[in-house]
């Protein structure tokens, strides 16, 4: 199985993911909300890539039945019933919806890989069920940092080390480029705290400044969920099988 990374996402363009398996990785926030609100039952999530057009497709799709969610340098955007907090998105407001995704970097990542033929999104939350899921389908994996504006993110980078580090407890027959060298070899360095290195980041200081300390603590808790994201058909839904093992989670929690 061969690994790369992608830091940023101007390194590919979309034909690019023709045929891959993709995962992408957004941590602060974009991927840990999104594994949030399906872990919370939301039906689906539709990422999309400008906020003109998650207006559009709320208005005219899925049956008016949507909630808009993003935002706009961290906050929510006008109009829009959610921002980009995964602290937002609990049961009690997401089960059975389906959610318009805005997001400056995050969204418009999962958008670009979208000819990948399996794209999973990956945050800290859940980095050891998708590191189980890539080992068993056992193809070469492209890893895309959603970045900050088109530029390296060390939170990114440090996430997809550590899901490089995930995949090798199980598959030790691994062949991996520089830039997966060189994520594993950051994850190990900073990757200790999560939490403390994912407020020293850039994006970490700004959502500090904004008043967002407790999605930093959520968005750092190492395999908090079982969720395994996945993008088809324009829409990223649990893994069928996914939702099976939850189900059957729920109730072995409940007998
Ligand atoms: C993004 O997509 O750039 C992020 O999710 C921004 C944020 O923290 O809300």
């Amino acid at each position: 199985m061969k690994i790369n990374v992608l830091f940023t996402p101007v390194i590919a363009d979309d034909l690019y993911f023709t045929g891959k398996t993709t995962v992408v990785i957004d941590v602060l926030r974009a991927s840990s909300t999104i594994v949030a609100a399906l872990q919370n039952g939301a039906k689906e999530i539709v990422p999309v890539g400008t906020v003109e057009f998650a207006v559009k497709v709320s208005g005219g799709m899925f049956g008016g039945q949507t909630l808009l969610g993003g935002e706009r340098n961290t906050k929510k955007i006008e109009g829009f019933a959610l921002g980009n907090s995964p602290l937002e998105y609990g049961q009690e407001i997401v089960a059975g919806k389906s959610i318009i995704l805005y997001t400056t970097n995050g969204t418009k990542a999962i958008v670009k890989a979208k000819f990948s033929s399996g794209l999973f999104i990956c945050a800290f939350n859940n980095i050891a069920a998708v590191a189980k899921h890539l080992v068993f389908l056992d193809n070469d994996i492209e890893i895309q940092c959603a970045g900050r504006s088109n530029n390296f993110s060390m939170e990114d980078t440090i996430c997809a080390g550590k899901l490089i580090s995930e995949i090798e407890k199980i598959n030790t027959e691994l062949s991996l480029t520089d830039s997966a060298k060189a994520s594993l070899a950051l994850s190990k360095s900073f990757g200790r705290s999560i939490f403390k290195m994912l407020a020293e980041t850039e994006h970490g200081k700004l959502l500090f400044e904004n008043g967002f300390e407790d999605d930093i603590k959520y968005c750092s808790k190492l395999n908090s969920s079982e969720v395994v994201p996945y993008f088809a058909g324009n829409v990223i839904k649990l893994l069928p099988e996914n939702g099976l093992s939850l189900m059957n989670e729920k109730e072995n929690i409940a007998n």
